[in-house]
């Protein structure tokens, strides 16, 4: 298929708007890669007409999903981690035991940059496969210098080899390296990291753990004044076991996010709904750890708070490499609509990236495209363990 050719035949779920922003018998004009126009096949344009026509036999076309926060390049795996839970024991004990995030970190370590590539690359087609054209990838399985660049750079390779986009963050700030005091931590070592890895051109935004396990917010505020200087954007894993103040932290540095929130207030949305900043919703996690306290969505609703949705997938808490699956547990789990559900994976989750030119069918935006096999777009949250991807296009191209 060339870069420029014409869609025919498609209910369109353009997230333009309220809702779905639907579309019946839509026609997509694509131009060079990017969407020329799109709308009800009977007003096209005489100048769109004469492209190459695909005809997609009635099937519903959403823009491609975007996991908005993920872990994807990690060595190892936590699966005994998954049976000390089973037999009992919590998150946050196995954490304080030397295991959790500090357990992936020497795995890491040990990872060559090509093995890790490998792994990741597995990882990316997996979501690929579900319909993914954009991917946000975290660094923080380094907590150290060369690691941390190690991962970054991996994350960039896999937009080279595969047709996705991707979005680094470096979370330099997610644990202290064992036997490590965490001021000393972040000054010595994650402030030093960043600077090196914002000036290989390696990060996008700047993350933190901010949690008893992880690090307070006066700790989190010196990584982001350093982000701040550096021009970089900042998000936060915040108020996801405990409610420490986080996301009104990163609502002060106008976050582009604030993720997890499950101990989020009124107060905290809004404060997130004033520095416009995305809540990111992580049933992945909260279904794993066994989560009890859901994110206060009524909350968001009410003060206008744009919710994502994102798989978060990592070894540890959430082993997940689904973001339909993370659609239908965020409407079966917390409650939201499937439109919400699919605004989560598009337009709010491109918004959580600071990105402007996808997560909507929109004149002017990249060509990435989902094709479904489906009528109604509630079945893509409905479903569970099922991808009715029929075609998914990148940049216009399959
Ligand atoms: O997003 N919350 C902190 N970080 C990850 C967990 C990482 C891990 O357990 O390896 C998260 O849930
Ligand atoms: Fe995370």
């Amino acid at each position: 298929m060339s870069d420029s050719f014409l869609l025919t035949n498609t209910t369109a779920a353009t997230m333009r708007g309220e809702g779905y922003g639907l579309i019946e018998d839509a026609a997509i004009a694509v131009k060079d890669g990017r969407i020329a126009w799109t709308g009800p096949a009977a007003d096209l344009p005489g100048q769109y007409a004469a492209l190459p026509t695909r005809d997609l036999g009635g099937r519903l076309t959403t823009p491609g999903l975007i996991d908005c926060h993920t872990h994807l390049v990690f060595g190892g795996n936590r699966a005994r981690e998954f049976e000390m839970r089973l037999e009992g024991a919590s998150y946050e004990q196995i954490a304080r035991a030397g295991g959790g995030i500090v357990s992936t970190v020497t795995a890491t370590r040990a990872a060559s940059e090509d093995e890790l590539l490998q792994t990741a690359l597995c990882r990316a087609d997996t979501l690929i496969a579900g319909g993914v054209t954009t991917v946000e990838i975290k660094s923080g399985y380094g907590l150290d210098r060369d690691t941390e660049l190690r991962m970054l750079r991996v994350a960039r390779r896999i937009a080279d080899l595969r047709p996705i986009r991707v979005k680094t963050t470096f979370l330099g700030a997610h644990a202290t390296p064992k036997g490590t005091d965490p001021d000393a931590y972040i000054d010595d070592t994650c402030i030093p990291a960043l600077k090196a890895a914002h000036a290989e051109g390696l990060v996008d935004a700047v993350d933190g753990f901010c949690e008893g396990i992880a690090f307070t917010p006066a700790q989190i505020a010196r990584v982001f004044d350093v982000a701040r200087d550096l021009g970089l954007p900042v998000k936060l894993h915040a108020e996801q076991l405990s409610s420490l103040g986080g996301t009104r932290l990163a609502a002060h540095y106008d976050a582009l996010s604030a993720d997890h929130v499950e101990y989020a207030t009124e107060e905290d949305a809004a404060a997130l709904a004033a520095s416009g900043s995305v809540a990111v919703l992580l049933p992945g996690a909260f279904y794993t750890l066994h989560e009890t306290q859901k994110p206060p969505v009524a909350a968001f609703r009410q003060h206008g708070v744009p919710m994502a949705l994102a798989t978060d997938w990592n070894p540890g808490s959430s082993p997940l490499g689904s973001l339909l699956l993370a659609m239908n547990m965020g409407c079966t789990l917390f409650g939201l609509t499937p439109a919400e559900a699919l605004a989560g994976t598009t337009k709010n989750a491109a918004r959580a990236l600071g990105l402007t030119d996808c997560g909507a069918i929109a004149p002017g935006n990249r060509a990435d495209l989902a094709v479904w096999d489906v009528s109604d777009p509630a079945e893509l949250s409905y479903t569970i363990g099922i991808t009715p991807l029929h075609q998914r296009l990148f940049g216009g191209r399959a």
